[in-house]
């Protein structure tokens, strides 16, 4: 059987760094079957999925069991190890056992990781550095996010006030800016997780400059939702970070045409709708499912001339196979590389509803929104995924782990070595 392509665009598939698809543990939410069907039905190729699962993926233990559980998928996936303050010992097992890169959570979220010390984070920078795997960090200072957070609760502030509890954005500028310097004494390679703020573009581009290998990620939210949405979505547009104010957003536009962020990804974080539906704000559990509405809603940006499709192809595909050690491989579309492919209609109008959603959290943020462009059928290594706006039966266990063909670069040179060899030499610096 064919299809034909005629007025279709083929993309290469889209590489989303950051997913949470839940299992083990919370499969009431998610779990690697309908999370990689909602990547499948998106036009997502493969994802990088997100170690704060129960138990988390903290030691060779639990990234093996992550890879039974990922059994099922049908797209590509890599594994997040977690990087804590008590399992430093552990990230040569989660190397070995095939982590493809590391998450650190210097804010808590859902899962209640503890944040790990500044100590802990500088001795796992300093054996990652080695590795080169990249360190993707959830950047939110947990100690002045707690003090905040308590003051206002105690205050009896509700909605909206989980947006103020994260202003001033120092508790995003501080933690960017905390870990860039990490990463620069150490050689490690950083990336920045949902970039919500125009505050943070500051240390960031800082840290661009003074050539930290660092690079940023923004999701749609931040991109197309702000404060004046609060009052029209309640509850539901809790998510960590928060979504800010319009001229956060039109901070974070400028930074992903001008390349200082490098690329989008959608921060799946599936809850029920009844977890996400609270008067108190506070009790709504963060974050939505959007793996299977981030092409959509890129490409309407795209018909609405906001951003070309070749820029959208380097943020959706392109950036993030470069950083995370896939590139030639996936990411592009030639001879070499996987037949990832995303084959999109450009004019394709689609209207949002959470109910048709694959993932199990039925909810979102952009319910009843109208879309331009839609991936109509996705090739993951060849195979159809997804074929005619529905799921291809059957292939659960067609997704594979990327270790295979992920490349890790050379190790960075350390600022640590070149202070030495400074001092040794008796020469001032
Ligand atoms: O909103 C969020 N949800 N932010 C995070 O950092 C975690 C995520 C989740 O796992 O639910
Ligand atoms: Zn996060
Ligand atoms: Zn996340």
């Amino acid at each position: 059987e064919t299809v034909s392509v005629a007025g279709l665009h083929l993309l290469p598939g889209a590489i989303d760094m950051h997913v949470h698809f839940r299992e083990p543990g919370y499969t009431h939410k998610e779990d690697w079957g309908t999370g990689t069907s909602a990547a499948a039905m998106g036009g997502v190729t493969t994802v990088f999925e997100m170690p704060n699962t129960n138990p988390p993926t903290r030691s060779a233990t639990e990234m093996k069991a992550k890879q039974v559980a990922a059994e099922k998928a049908c797209v590509d996936f890599g594994l997040y190890g977690l990087l804590a303050e008590d399992n430093i010992d552990e990230l040569q097992g989660l190397i070995e056992a095939g982590a493809n890169a590391f998450k650190c959570f210097m804010g808590n979220t859902f899962g209640n990781l503890p944040s790990p010390s500044t100590g802990a984070m500088l001795e796992g920078f300093e054996i990652l550095a080695k590795t080169g795997h990249r360190i993707s960090l959830h950047a939110e200072t947990a100690s002045i996010m707690a003090l905040r957070q308590q003051k206002l609760q105690a205050a009896g502030c509700n909605y909206p006030l989980h947006h103020v509890a994260a202003r001033p954005d120092i508790v995003a500028v501080e933690a960017v800016a905390r870990a860039a310097h990490l990463a620069e004494w150490t050689g490690a390679r950083i990336h920045v997780l949902h970039i919500s703020s125009a505050a943070e573009l500051i240390p960031l581009a800082d840290a661009k400059r003074r050539g930290v290998d660092i690079t940023g990620e923004t999701c749609p939210c931040y991109l197309l939702l702000n404060t004046s949405d609060y009052d029209r979505l309640g509850s539901v547009i809790r998510v960590n970070p928060p979504v800010r104010e319009a001229q956060d957003s039109a901070g974070l536009w400028d930074a992903l045409l001008s390349g200082v962020v490098d690329m989008i990804a959608t921060d799946h974080a599936p809850h029920l709708p009844e977890e996400k539906r609270k008067d108190i704000i506070w009790e709504a559990d963060c974050g939505f499912p959007g793996v299977e509405t981030q092409m959509p809603l890129m490409l309407t940006q795209v018909a609405e001339g906001r951003m070309s499709l070749e820029h959208y192809v380097k943020i959706s595909a392109v950036s993030p196979a470069k950083s995370f050690g896939l590139w030639p491989v996936k990411g592009r579309i030639g001879v070499g590389a996987h037949a990832d492919i995303a084959v999109v209609d450009l004019n394709r109008k689609e209207t949002i509803k959470a109910e048709r959603l694959h993932s199990r959290g039925k909810i979102t943020p952009f319910e009843d929104v109208e879309t331009t462009g839609a991936p109509v059928h996705t090739l993951v290594r060849g195979a159809f995924v997804q074929r005619d706006r529905s799921l291809v039966t059957g292939m659960a266990g067609h997704g594979r782990q990327v270790t295979d063909i992920q490349q890790m670069p050379e190790p960075a040179p350390k600022n640590a070595d070149r202070f030495l060899s400074s001092v040794l030499a008796g020469k001032s610096l």
